[in-house]
């Protein structure tokens, strides 16, 4: 049975757009709209995730990349979604969302780009898609048993100030997961961050392009004279990282030869073309958790993926 909105979200809709062929079936599937009609910054996304939705998705591509992935974000415990009501903010193409509706009870996914219309869950019948901000979400906090937001705080205005408002959307003792790009020492010199101002104004189609043209050339030099020029270390591999500065997903075990070239294109692409990028400290994310008085955090240094009960 379709869910009723009125059981989880807060407000009235500005809209309702209807998807005709949802990716599961089903037929037309309501997306709740509360952006209106107005451009939000997170276009380029939208643009990115339908030329390329079905490249993390498994359940479409055979590979295991974002099943893998979920295990790590939820730090090896897939259980705690089990019954539970969830809500994830920044869904994207929908790769984990894919996994989510069948794991959990309830589903409500927040994406503000058009990336939600493509979504690879839609027409699962546990599905509530909405176009929304993660600052104004629109939703009785009462109902949520988990927020899930993976590889979004970043890409926001202001990073801590998203990841404290995702606790605003989840009961009391409730679980908030979420990761953030890592503000190291050396993260200041860090390539993409050094050609992001230039290369950000280049338009996203355009840069779509040049990435489709040009990172399975650059792919082949840097395993052919880069790599090889360096030592088979983890310092080889981030001055390799530097110098051909794009996405390189060649080592992935889990991903056939034309899947690493393919979600390389798409990373490359994710690295240069979003509005925000900003990275945050550890101990930094510690403290904002603990100025909303979260407890029970759990923290993976290495991959700066968080865990914690809400207050
Ligand atoms: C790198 S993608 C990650 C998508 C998906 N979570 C995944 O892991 O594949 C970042 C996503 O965050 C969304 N995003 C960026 N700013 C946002 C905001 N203010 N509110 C909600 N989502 C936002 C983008 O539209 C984009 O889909």
């Amino acid at each position: 049975m379709a869910i009723d909105p009125r059981e989880y979200l807060s407000q009235e809709p500005s809209r309702v757009v209807t998807v005709d062929d949802p990716s599961r079936g089903g037929g037309p599937v309501a997306i709740y709209d509360f952006l209106g009609k107005t451009a939000h910054y997170t276009s380029s996304f939208g643009l990115q995730w339908k030329k390329y939705r079905d490249v993390q998705i498994d359940r479409l591509n055979g590979a295991h990349g974002s099943y893998n992935h979920l295990q790590l974000f939820t730090q090896g415990d897939l259980s705690i979604f089990q019954n539970a009501t969830c809500l994830e903010i920044g869904s994207g193409a929908g790769r984990f969302t894919d996994y989510l509706v069948d794991l959990c009870k309830t589903v409500i996914t927040i994406e503000p780009s058009q990336a939600l219309t493509v979504n690879a869950a839609l027409g699962a019948p546990n599905l509530l898609p909405a176009h929304a901000d993660l600052f104004h979400v629109p939703i009785r906090r009462e109902k949520v048993d988990i927020v899930f937001c993976r590889g979004v705080t970043q890409h926001t205005s202001d990073t801590k100030a998203a990841v404290r408002r995702l606790f605003d959307y989840v009961r009391p003792g409730g679980m908030v997961m979420f990761d953030v790009y890592p503000l190291r020492w050396y993260t200041p010199f860090v390539t993409k961050y050094w050609l992001r101002p230039f290369l950000r104004h280049i338009k996203s189609p355009r840069f779509m392009e040049l990435a489709e043209r040009w990172v399975p050339k650059l792919l082949k030099v840097k395993s052919k004279y880069v790599n090889r020029a360096l030592p088979d270390n983890i310092f080889g591999r981030n001055m390799a990282n530097q110098i051909i500065p794009i996405a390189d997903f060649t080592q992935s075990k889990s991903l056939n030869e034309q899947q690493q070239v393919l979600w390389s294109i798409l990373d490359t692409v994710d690295m240069y073309t979003p509005r925000y990028d900003k990275p945050v400290s550890f101990q930094s994310i510690l403290r904002t958790l603990e100025s909303v008085g979260a407890r029970d955090t759990k923290a993976n240094k290495s991959t700066f993926c968080f865990k914690a009960i809400a207050p």
